[in-house]
């Protein structure tokens, strides 16, 4: 893996050096440059927030703990990067460069910011930076003009990045397989999510995004994140939307699990396993998101009919927003660099949006399908009280089996999300692949 993550990585390199010369010749700018950044200050304290690279850094090189660092690109020459070791005995200092990629850079080892405002080139200087000033002395500008091209080009991934992304997925699945353990071992949340840590053998802060552990009724929360300590009397059913990350690349992956006796659930789980497989199927160039997600609505409404849950087609559940009150989130996101990557909403490399279909306010991918782009298909079927009350008021109620839906609630709900790779032929699954290696 190693060897060929380095032998893809100049291409990745010269396709970013490509798109950065289009992004600075249309914003009208003489270099690129690009702050790391710096962690966070806690309000009114000396601690700081866990550091968060800026994606733009970690786009150019496998960096991820250098904060204070900056990239610095100009047109024809071999970027440079600006590296921070501060003269420091009480944190670990980061480590001078050293991998395949750093015969591709200029670097300059800085010690301070006044070092580093030395090594930044001078002109017309694009930069981009989460905080303003980036550093005493330079302003961050984030040129729209600039990120808008570099967004959308981002949604092409290299192959040093999906080399990447492979191996985001193999870290989260073999983190999975402990968590699934673990759940039928009858452990607590907070246990389930301590084993899938040391499977990941990653800490919560360098997850790409918070973990979702969730037994019974917990799974109904979209967004759970508590981490009961204690396990329930009974573990019914589990919810677990969690991720890894490669090089600065994430994976997000859901799975739902029934426990022995719960073969209603089970059953339940199945079809929407079966029902996602088929959405996936559908990740083709061509392929409009936002219809792959309308579709996914006439397929779950299917399922609840089936189940016994609903008495009425598919069509009518999801014109009187039936199937949205199970189904209420977005079928997916482009994913990459940040879980919920960049231009999924962009209309071409100049900006602009394309909207939402109507009724659908947390769709995050409104794209036609394109070969390179990666997204989450993540499909779910839930019992979440607010939503199911609000239901129950509206005269499409009566064609509701009430008794069953209840009966469901002791589950929570079901989530099956796996990573995407489109492709100019069949989709590629990041994540059944992965999975399919720790068989
Ligand atoms: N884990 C966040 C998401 O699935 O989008
Ligand atoms: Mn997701
Ligand atoms: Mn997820």
């Amino acid at each position: 893996m190693h060897d060929q993550v380095a032998s893809l990585y100049p291409h990745h390199l010269s396709t970013l050096r490509e798109r950065a010369d289009q992004a600075l010749a249309l914003g009208g700018f003489d270099h690129l440059l690009i702050a790391a950044g710096t962690p966070l200050r806690k309000f009114l304290d000396d601690q700081d927030y866990p550091f968060v690279v800026s994606p733009h850094f970690k786009h150019w090189l496998p960096l991820t703990d250098a904060p204070g660092s900056w990239i610095a690109y100009t047109p024809g020459r071999k970027p440079k990067l600006i590296f921070l070791q501060p003269h420091d005995y009480w944190h670990v200092v980061p480590e001078a460069p050293h991998g395949y990629w750093v015969e591709h850079f200029d670097i300059v080892l800085v010690r301070d910011a006044a070092d580093t405002l030395a090594a930044l080139p001078a002109g017309r200087r694009a930069v981009i930076a989460a905080a303003c000033p980036a550093i005493d002395g330079v302003e961050a500008n984030n040129p729209p003009a600039v990120l808008d091209y570099l967004h959308w080009h981002r949604s092409y991934k290299t192959r040093y990045e999906l080399m990447l992304m492979r191996e985001a997925s193999r870290i989260g699945t073999r983190a999975h397989r402990a968590a699934e353990a673990a759940f039928r071992a009858g452990e607590s949340e907070f246990g389930i999510h301590l084993a899938y840590l040391a499977a990941a053998r990653q800490t919560d802060a360098e997850l790409p995004y918070a973990s979702i552990v969730g037994l019974n009724e917990h799974g109904a929360v979209l967004h759970y994140t508590n981490f009961a300590r204690l396990p329930p009397a009974r573990s019914r059913s589990f919810l677990i939307d969690a991720g890894a990350s490669a090089a600065g690349y994430a994976s997000d992956i859901t799975r739902t699990y029934a426990a022995p006796q719960a073969a209603e659930f089970q059953a339940l789980i199945d079809s929407v396993d079966a029902a996602q497989q088929g959405f996936v199927a559908k990740v083709r160039a061509g392929q409009s998101y936002p219809e792959l997600h309308i579709h996914a609505h006439h397929v779950l409404a299917d399922v609840l009919r089936e189940h016994g849950f609903i008495r009425m087609s598919a069509e009518s559940a999801v014109e009187s927003g039936v199937s949205s009150a199970f189904f209420p989130h977005g079928l997916g996101h482009p994913i990459g660099l940040q879980v919920h990557d960049v231009a999924g909403f962009q209309q071409s490399e100049r900006g602009g949006s394309i909207s939402r279909p109507a009724g659908h306010p947390y769709l995050r991918m409104t794209r036609v399908l394109e070969p390179g782009m990666v997204v989450t298909i993540e499909p779910g079927l839930y019992f979440i009280d607010m939503l199911l009350e609000e239901l129950r008021t509206r005269p499409v109620a009566a064609d509701i089996d009430w008794a069953r839906v209840d009966s469901f609630r002791q589950y929570g709900g079901i989530r099956i999300e796996d990573d995407v790779v489109c492709t100019s032929d069949a989709p590629e699954n990041l994540t059944r692949d992965a999975f399919a290696q720790h068989d």
